[in-house]
């Protein structure tokens, strides 16, 4: 079937940006790096909601660790601008303690979600905890953040699809789309 290259979410146009390939592609590379570093490890996934889920849920089905997964949900963004406030909604419902961890994130923008949230993890004395993102804004990054799995770099450029949204709408494609 053939999809549309441009999209309306709510008042804003978007133009196709990563294909459903690409991202499928960058997946299993990434799942393949880790297969490989936590051999002989029991990781737990951290899937940050709402925007890792469809992340997630393709990134698990390429590991093959014995492994665990749990949801974590925080916001700090509203329309297309970082607010700069971080709620912790949805907490973590698993001991992690000696447990080696992986977060998964849809996005690091200016990286304060993924730096609170290591702050908190920590708390909690996991074995390591290592971030693993589909997508990367480097000119964004406010704080020092060690990134060890990315899919995609990308520019400074809103975007969404594939679990990312605008205002809570545009998750539902299999492709990424950029703001025009
Ligand atoms: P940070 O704390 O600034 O790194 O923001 C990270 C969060 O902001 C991500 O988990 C996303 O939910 C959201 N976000 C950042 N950039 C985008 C974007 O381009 N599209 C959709 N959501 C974004
Ligand atoms: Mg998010």
């Amino acid at each position: 079937m053939q999809r549309s290259r441009i999209i309306k979410v709510k008042d804003k146009t978007f133009a196709v940006s990563i294909s459903e390939r690409t991202l499928k592609g960058q997946i299993k590379r990434i799942a393949e790096q880790i297969n490989r570093d936590y051999e002989g490890k029991k990781p737990v996934f951290l899937a940050v909601l709402n925007g890792s889920f469809i992340f997630a849920a393709d990134l698990l089905r390429e590991i093959d660790l014995p492994c665990e997964i749990s949801f974590v949900k925080l916001a700090s963004y509203q329309g297309t601008s970082s607010t700069g406030t971080i709620r912790e909604v949805i907490g973590l419902g698993i001991d992690i303690t000696n447990r080696p961890v992986i977060i998964l994130e849809d996005i690091v923008d200016t990286g304060l979600t993924m730096a609170h949230m290591i702050d908190t993890l920590k708390k909690q004395n996991p074995a390591s905890i290592d971030i693993c993102t589909l997508l990367l804004k480097p000119s964004k990054l406010q704080v020092k953040l060690d990134v060890r799995y990315c899919c995609k770099q990308i520019p400074d450029d809103f975007v969404v699809g594939y679990g990312l949204d605008y205002d809570g709408f545009g998750r539902n494609t299999k492709d990424i789309y950029t703001i025009i």
